[in-house]
């Protein structure tokens, strides 16, 4: 029994030896190829191909403030409180929320809500999501905001490869997949778009061949919507779509873009959405996700036993339930971006030395000429709030992002800005 080993003559041994290496060469690639995700999370981590493939949270490395609506921070370092500021640096409903929320709050602190441990299952916020929505509660799970949901979508994307950031985007999707050591291919977007709604998806600006891609729809920060039918042929091309429609309810005719109609029939998709904007509850931190069960059923089992509180699923539950009240709110909500965004662009389109860009959300880009810096420096000692825009990869210190106020906070912006 055993391998009988043959002695060769040591003529043959020069050649023995180059057929070893041959050998080797030939196991390495075979592994590289095989083990294809630590090869790139290795080649994510090497310096001379940074550009490439970034592991990097954009514009965390800079020291830039990734996020608007650090409004206590910035209170602080003015020297006023939070409220005398108009923060139009995050991108929120301007309206008080709905009285069914308000009321639903007050009702569940007078109740349990506050004692008792929040429902582990989320059964009623599930079941109500769906209703909304019309899928099945097990394609439903509530998160702490759609940023703690982008924590563990990252964490299948990182198991599923490399991933596509179109840019500028948002920047938490850098944020959760550097949590995993997840490789990033940041795909430059073109930086020109027309002001007519939905926009077909600039796909072939996206190069290189990701696992998995992230898209933002309503896109963020540029405002664009992207159609439907330029989104779906991702599915066939990505092992992992996820879209984040965080802003999508916000946008006149938005609806009839989402991605949430292919949920059922494609496995391989993930919808974020995002409670917080549209009824002005940033604190209360509000969101789901819509997918396949059984996706999330693992992200249940991987996060902390209660991440949706109490009172955010008593909110939650009173809006979704209600689908009249729900409906004529998001009426509301987009009559005022359609009306308010429209005159507030073409005001800030006339301000000499600045170009505002079209959007279909409830925030809009301008440019300046020069850098717009000291300008947003001279807002906030006014109490405005504007977005910086330096951490947004291909935007830099000329651009600034501004939240859609109501009239009255607008004309604040628009007198702000001419006076500067
Ligand atoms: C595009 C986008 N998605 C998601 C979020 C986060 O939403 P939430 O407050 O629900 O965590 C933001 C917040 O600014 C955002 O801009």
């Amino acid at each position: 029994m055993g391998l009988a080993i043959s002695h060769k003559p040591s003529k043959g041994i020069q050649r023995d030896g180059f057929n070893t290496w041959a050998c080797l060469v030939v196991l390495l690639c075979i592994g590289l190829l095989g083990l294809r995700r630590p090869w790139r999370r290795w080649l994510a981590q090497t310096d001379a191909w940074a550009g490439w493939v970034n592991p990097a949270p954009v514009g965390v490395s800079n020291g830039l403030p990734p996020h608007g609506g650090n409004l206590s921070q910035e209170a602080r370092q003015l020297g006023m409180k939070p409220s005398q500021l108009l923060d139009a640096s995050a991108s929120l409903v301007p309206f008080r929320p709905p009285r069914v929320l308000r009321r639903a709050l007050s009702a569940a602190i007078q109740g349990q809500a506050l004692r008792d441990y929040p429902d582990r299952a989320q059964a009623d916020l599930r079941s109500a999501i769906a209703s909304w929505h019309g899928v099945d509660p097990d394609q439903v799970l509530g998160g702490n905001g759609a940023a703690e949901l982008f924590t563990w979508a990252a964490r299948d994307a990182t198991a599923a490869g490399l991933n596509a950031l179109p840019q500028p985007g948002f920047a938490d999707y850098s944020r959760a997949l550097a949590c995993w050591g997840g490789a990033i291919e940041q795909q430059p977007l073109p930086l020109e778009w027309g002001d007519c709604w939905p926009q077909p998806f600039p796909l072939g600006a996206i190069k290189g061949t990701s696992d998995v891609i992230w898209i933002t729809n309503p896109h963020n920060p540029t405002g664009q919507l992207w159609s439907r039918a330029s989104l779906e042929p991702l599915l066939a091309r990505y092992a992992l779509v996820i879209c984040d429609e965080a802003f999508l309810p916000l946008v006149p005719g938005g609806e009839a873009q989402s991605l949430l109609p292919l949920v059922a029939d494609h496995p391989n998709l993930v919808v974020i959405r995002s409670l917080t904007k549209l009824f002005a509850i940033a604190g209360l931190r509000l969101g789901y996700a819509i997918a396949a069960p059984d996706r999330l059923q693992r992200w249940h089992g991987w996060r902390d036993p209660w991440p949706v509180n109490g009172l955010a699923i008593a909110a939650g539950v009173a809006v979704m339930n209600d689908p009249v009240g729900l409906q004529r709110w998001q009426q509301r909500v987009q009559q005022w971006v359609q009306k308010e965004g429209t005159w507030f662009r073409a005001q800030l389109d006339a301000i000499p030395g600045l170009k505002a860009y079209p959007s279909a959300a409830n925030y809009l880009l301008i440019q300046g000429e020069q850098s717009l810096l000291e300008l947003r420096e001279q807002l906030a000692q006014q109490g405005i709030l504007l977005r910086d825009c330096r951490s947004f990869q291909g935007l830099g210190e000329r651009w600034l992002r501004i939240g859609l106020q109501d009239r009255r906070g607008n004309q604040r912006i628009l007198r702000a800005l001419r006076s500067a």
